[in-house]
């Protein structure tokens, strides 16, 4: 277990020109619901371009101990699921290690059974706020029989014999509590409904659509979204092809932006627009991002990105675009260092609690490398050197965060001095090829 293991830290230093084409990991999101899923419906679910970093692989083992079968062969994994409503009282606590996605959503699919289930996880999920996930399912009847203060993990819950369907409007922007409501509607008699009042990533709703759920989406006048499902239906097994992950494509792509001379391709990328807001932000900033061979597969928007060395200029990222591109600003931070003037992100209040407090996190990290930046309740403002001059030399505390991680050593590509992280394990959760693929690119990493 990477964050149980000793610390190894990573230094980037400055590097020549990137070059050559990068296949990124399938996408975290849809790797985590495609196991969920595929454990949950009868019959068989293939999945090919899985993401088999650490996050996923503990959801496969979630839904294992409660009933699913899940093989690998020859790069394709294979699924038995239970059937909805049929998972298994897991024997022992479910291990979610550093999985926000992963225990959110597992919350939600258990919540509702009968059954008594008792979540765990390292340090850094162990502090995250579990309550937004808990007071939706608390109104459909579930008792949460113990938890550590603040509705924090280690927690277990127990289900009513018959949960009540809701009608929930889910209070922050988070498709990790939208999911977990729709979720445990599944195992609910009668229609549960989600109000979203900000777009959030919408992979539950298309998946569950297309195992088989009923499930209809409304957007009202104002922009709202109803979500409506009705449980205890059949769900049916999927052939599912996962594309590489947009949240994962950042880093080689920021990268290749500020590493004067690059032009790399990066193939296969899931194109959803719910989670493109950075390549926007970035052709905003003046980046040469080019869309090639764009189309569609399994549903969903994918293309290949063809990255290019750009001058960029700071620019003003409204707050109604946070939730597309959430993940994202530690590495856009990164992005606008090297920009010309200021770089304005508002809207930032979720990053406060992610894998850790990123807006921090991201803030002492620019400081130590000698970025002028300034942190705000829910703003960063990042005044950038074009160039890199005078930037690096320092070393950024990751918190248990792979995309601290991972941002700044793209930062120690292209700064004057060498950027060092503390830590390089938790890359492992989402990303485990990104050392050999920025390698392959001609990053200088060890
Ligand atoms: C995710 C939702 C987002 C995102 C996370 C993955 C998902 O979290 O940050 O990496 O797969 O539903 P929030 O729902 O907390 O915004």
């Amino acid at each position: 277990m990477a964050h149980d293991a000793e610390s190894r830290p990573a230094t980037a230093r400055r590097s020549s020109s990137l070059s050559g084409t990068a296949r990124v990991p399938g996408d975290k999101s849809i790797s985590h619901r495609s196991f969920m899923f595929g454990g949950l419906a009868s019959g068989e679910t293939r999945i090919t371009g899985l993401l088999e970093g650490e996050d996923v692989m503990r959801t496969g083992d979630a839904m294992k101990a409660m009933g699913a079968k899940i093989t690998k062969n020859d790069g394709e994994w294979v699924i038995q699921g239970v059937g909805n409503g049929c998972l298994l009282e897991p024997k022992e606590p479910l291990d979610f290690g550093n999985a926000g996605t992963g225990s959110r959503l597992t919350m939600g699919l258990v919540g509702t059974y009968d059954m008594r289930t008792t979540f765990v996880g390292d340090a850094s999920l162990s502090k995250r706020p579990m309550g937004r996930v808990l007071d939706p399912l608390r109104l459909m009847g579930v008792q949460v029989l113990e938890s550590a203060s603040g509705d924090r993990m280690p927690l277990t819950l127990h289900g009513p014999k018959h949960a009540a369907p809701i009608e929930y409007r889910v209070p922050m922007a988070s498709a990790q509590v939208k999911s977990a409501v729709l979720l445990a509607g599944l195992n609910t008699p009668g229609v549960t409904t989600v109000i979203e009042p900000v777009m959030t990533r919408d992979h539950t709703e298309k998946m569950l659509k297309g195992f088989g759920a009923e499930l209809e989406v409304d957007t009202d006048s104002h922009g709202v979204r109803h979500i409506r499902i009705k449980g205890q239906g059949k769900l049916t097994g999927q052939i599912i092809a996962v594309p590489g992950d947009p949240s994962s494509a950042a880093f080689p792509l920021v990268a290749a932006l500020i590493v004067p001379g690059s032009d790399i391709l990066i193939e296969n990328v899931l194109m959803n627009p719910t989670r493109t807001g950075l390549i926007l932000t970035l052709q905003e900033m003046g980046a040469q991002i080019e869309l090639v061979n764009q189309r569609s597969a399994g549903g969903e928007d994918v293309a290949d990105l063809r990255v290019r060395a750009s001058d960029l200029k700071g620019v003003t990222v409204p707050p109604e675009r946070a939730p597309s591109m959430i993940d994202e600003y530690p590495v856009l931070a990164v992005a606008a260092s090297f920009a010309e003037g200021e770089t304005l992100m508002q809207g930032l209040e979720e990053l406060r609690v992610k894998e850790s407090d990123r807006l921090a996190a991201v803030a002492r990290g620019l400081e130590v490398n000698g970025v002028d930046c300034t942190e705000g309740h829910e703003t960063l403002s990042v005044r950038g050197k074009p160039g890199g001059k005078g930037l690096g030399g320092g070393t950024v505390a990751t918190h248990l965060d792979h995309r601290i991680a991972m941002s700044f050593l793209v930062m120690g590509l292209a700064a004057e001095k060498p950027v060092t992280v503390d830590d390089r394990n938790m890359i492992a959760t989402s990303f485990p090829e990104f050392m050999g693929l920025m390698a392959d690119l001609g990053a200088q990493i060890d």
